[in-house]
């Protein structure tokens, strides 16, 4: 059972329960344990006036009032019950659960697996939540929009077996970290947006887990120092057998995620993701020190390798090609920039058809000078590749792969989620003038 579970979330009203009379297995196509907690949240989407730290006051839609939006965290297995309540003025909304492979109805996109929730309506999400580690929540109905104006927070689940401290243990400390935005403003979350750097008092001796989140468009740099660091996580799969390293840097592209872990030492730890940070710091103040900039993270080599639930070897059952090109194009009386796949834009793009329990292999190549952080929806992908060179280390799974210019990935995941799934650049401006195609399940 899972008596005892605290559903910790800042601002939303979680209230464990029995599983009752919810007819989960109809409703989400798995069956939890029927000892499952269910976590019942509230997501109101509404609009909000947020101060940031230069004294600009700016208009947000928000959930909840704040921005980023509650968080969200339950234990592995517990299913979750969302009530999305829309009361923006006058524009749909949806809520997308970034990484997590719900079943398809649950999804969140609109105009593929839901019609938006009109103002004044209600649309209530219920899945399992089958799969520990970092996630988050964003509106999927004109994302670069909704999202750029703050509809988005962190959803986090649990390891089940992980035992609870008792009283008298070191509670470790378990952080998500929102990277975001406002205009030229930036944040990390707790910390308000331009917050430059902030103390975080933690006694030496307590586990560290930082949860690291890009919600921004744009490739983030997070940068650790003053600490041994393994890097436990990516995408909210576990890395196998991470190794010591002497601090890092770690590139996250758009939407996605990477856990740190460490233990807390008698000197401060700085976490920078640009002009922002948060300092881990034994006595709370927010003192920095002079190191030299760490290594680059490459998870392509980092961790054991092991075996996996997907066969590495051998040929897949399909195998589709992107390739991502710049093109100039006339638009608004002027010529911009804009980026294609295999030559088209959305609808044009081509379908991704899959049969259940395909092996299907995806080749990136990204002929463009920009990042573009491919988002696989309702599926994790294992990376076979990078330019042609087998991945070396722990199995590396991804739902956000940011493919750097000149870079070609070949991932490989199982076709084991029916249903009609966006493939779409996590850069969401991208995603809407084009970016975007379909898998789909026939
Ligand atoms: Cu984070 Cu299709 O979205
Ligand atoms: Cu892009």
């Amino acid at each position: 059972g899972h008596s005892g579970h605290q559903p910790g979330s800042a601002g939303s009203p979680g209230s464990p329960g029995s599983l009752g009379a919810v007819d989960v297995a109809a409703l989400t196509g798995t069956r939890p344990d029927p000892s499952a907690v269910v976590h019942h949240f509230t997501l109101t989407a509404q609009p909000a006036t947020i101060p940031l730290s230069s004294g600009q006051q700016v208009s947000a839609w928000t959930f909840n009032g704040t921005i980023p939006g509650p968080e969200l965290r339950v234990t592995q297995g517990d299913l979750v019950e969302v009530t999305l309540h829309n009361e923006l003025p006058d524009a749909g909304v949806t809520v997308h659960w970034h990484g997590v492979d719900v079943p398809n109805a649950m999804d969140g996109v609109a105009g593929v697996t839901q019609d938006a929730v009109p103002p004044g309506g209600t649309f209530v999400y219920r899945f399992v939540a089958a799969q520990a580690g970092t996630y988050w929540y964003h509106s999927h109905q004109q994302s670069s929009e909704q999202v750029r104006r703050g509809l988005y927070g962190a959803f986090i689940v649990t390891p089940r077996d992980q035992p609870q401290p008792d009283a008298g243990t070191v509670q470790p400390v378990d952080d998500a970290i929102l990277r975001h935005r406002w205009g030229s403003e930036e944040g990390v979350t707790t910390l308000g947006l331009d917050a430059g750097l902030q103390a975080r008092q933690v006694d030496p001796g307590r586990p560290v887990r930082l949860r690291l989140i890009n919600a921004e468009t744009d490739p983030a740099t997070f940068t650790l120092t003053g600490t041994t660091v393994r890097v436990a996580a990516i995408d909210g799969t576990d890395i196998h057998q991470p190794a010591d390293l002497p601090g890092t840097r770690i590139l996250l592209g758009g939407g996605s995620r990477a856990d740190l872990i460490f233990t807390m030492p008698t000197t401060p730890v700085v976490l920078r993701a640009g002009t922002v940070g948060i300092v881990y710091s034994p006595d709370g103040r927010a003192d920095t020190h002079t190191v030299a900039v760490p290594a680059q993270f490459d998870p392509a080599t980092y961790g054991t390798l092991t075996a996996t639930t997907v066969p590495t070897g051998g040929a897949p059952d399909r195998h589709y090609t992107l390739r991502i090109d710049e093109r100039l194009r006339f638009y608004d009386g002027r010529f911009v920039v804009g980026y294609t796949l295999n030559d088209a834009l959305y609808p044009d793009t081509p379908v991704l058809q899959v049969t259940a329990g395909d092996l299907v292999d995806l080749t990136i190549i990204n002929r463009s000078g920009l990042d573009h952080p491919m988002h696989l929806h309702g599926h994790h992908a294992l990376v076979l590749q990078r330019d042609g060179r087998p991945t070396t280390g722990s199995p590396w799974w991804v739902d956000t792969l940011n493919v750097a210019p000149g870079q070609t990935y070949r991932i490989r995941f199982r076709a084991d989620n029916p249903g009609i799934w966006m493939e779409h650049c996590h850069n969401l401006e991208h995603a809407a003038d084009g970016m975007t195609l379909h898998l789909a399940y026939t």
